[in-house]
């Protein structure tokens, strides 16, 4: 029985790759919609780059919802400067054929829940938690109904990658990350200490090209272009892919190890705010609200991603 998930994301070339991953494995999980948010770039481009993708994928019945145009408190801010001013710099895509589903993503991700079996449908969110935490403040009886919430934010022994102190789908929307961080549900977390070591290397980008297919030209060239703010910004030797992990730990988890840990996050300090606290050694009476992941199988996280994108 495939696993029901709903992907929640800010399309940015990295969350086009989870999302492709995602279609790609039909027998493993079911893609009740995707729901976009602003984030990388804003919402009248997350939505158009969504569409992209389940055309890419040949999937243009999974249905997209247009969510949030921005944070819950704080202002948007975008990362054009990593995305490209489409969100989807380096590949050439035609314009979507296909239309947003009607309906707010919102009303959407609580429908979904509410009329499934309880503990039958897993969040994925891949952005700003704005969509999941305006959903947990209009709906909060979703939380305990909810499978698990696997998603890609934060940082703490890899500290910051928008401020020193937070990652950016954290950092946008602190207060909608605070509402899901609290919210109970089973939490399974990709943070920055994790994604940063699932890079890039020339030997990984060269493989999504030697698919000779239009789906792997498109990967090769929207991942080859996400990944050059990184490389210059870190000097690592190829650039982290952030969202995929969320998908790839949902197809084989063995790749990847954590520690169940209390996180908090920084919803006061302006020089902290949006900062992921990791009670890392118990140190605290807080609760153990999430599974923080450290450690990945860098090798057979690539290699699952292109057996499983070369499928499409
Ligand atoms: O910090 C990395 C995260 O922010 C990724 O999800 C990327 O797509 C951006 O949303
Ligand atoms: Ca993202």
């Amino acid at each position: 029985m495939a696993r029901k998930i709903i992907i929640d994301t800010d399309p940015g070339q990295d969350d086009a790759a989870a999302i492709l991953l995602a279609l790609a494995a039909p027998d493993d999980l079911e893609v009740l919609a995707i729901t976009a948010v602003a984030g990388n770039v804003p919402l009248s481009l997350t939505t158009v780059n969504s569409l992209k993708m389940v055309e890419l994928a040949g999937r243009p019945e999974v249905p997209v919802y247009a969510g949030c145009d921005r944070p819950m408190v704080r202002p948007l801010i975008t990362a054009e400067y990593v995305h490209g001013k489409t969100g989807l710099d380096g590949a050439d895509l035609p314009d979507p054929v296909t239309s947003l589903a009607p309906g707010h993503a919102v009303d959407r991700i609580i429908e979904l829940v509410m009329s499934h079996e309880p503990g039958s449908i897993t969040l994925c969110p891949l952005g700003p938690l704005t969509n999941i935490g305006t959903a947990l403040a209009k709906a909060p009886e979703i939380a305990p109904r909810l499978a698990e919430i696997v998603l890609m934010g934060g940082g703490f022994f890899e500290g910051g990658n928008t401020t020193p102190a937070a990652e950016f789908n954290i950092y946008v929307d602190p207060q909608a990350a605070d509402l899901v961080f609290r919210c109970g549900a089973p939490l399974t977390v990709m943070p920055l200490d994790v994604t940063h070591r699932a890079l890039m290397l020339p030997r990984h980008l060269d493989r999504f090209a030697q698919m000779g297919t239009r789906l792997g030209t498109a990967v090769h060239g929207m991942l080859a272009f996400y990944e050059r703010y990184d490389v210059e910004k870190y000097g690592m030797e190829g650039g982290p892919l952030h969202d995929p992990c969320v998908i790839a730990y949902l197809l084989r988890p063995d790749l990847f190890g954590g520690r169940q840990v209390n996180v908090a996050v920084e919803v006061e300090s302006e020089l902290t705010m949006g900062m992921t606290v990791v009670d890392w050694w118990g140190m605290t009476s807080r609760p153990r609200n999430a599974r923080w992941m450290g450690s990945i199988d860098a090798d057979g996280f690539f290699d699952l991603l292109v057996d499983r994108l070369s499928r499409l």
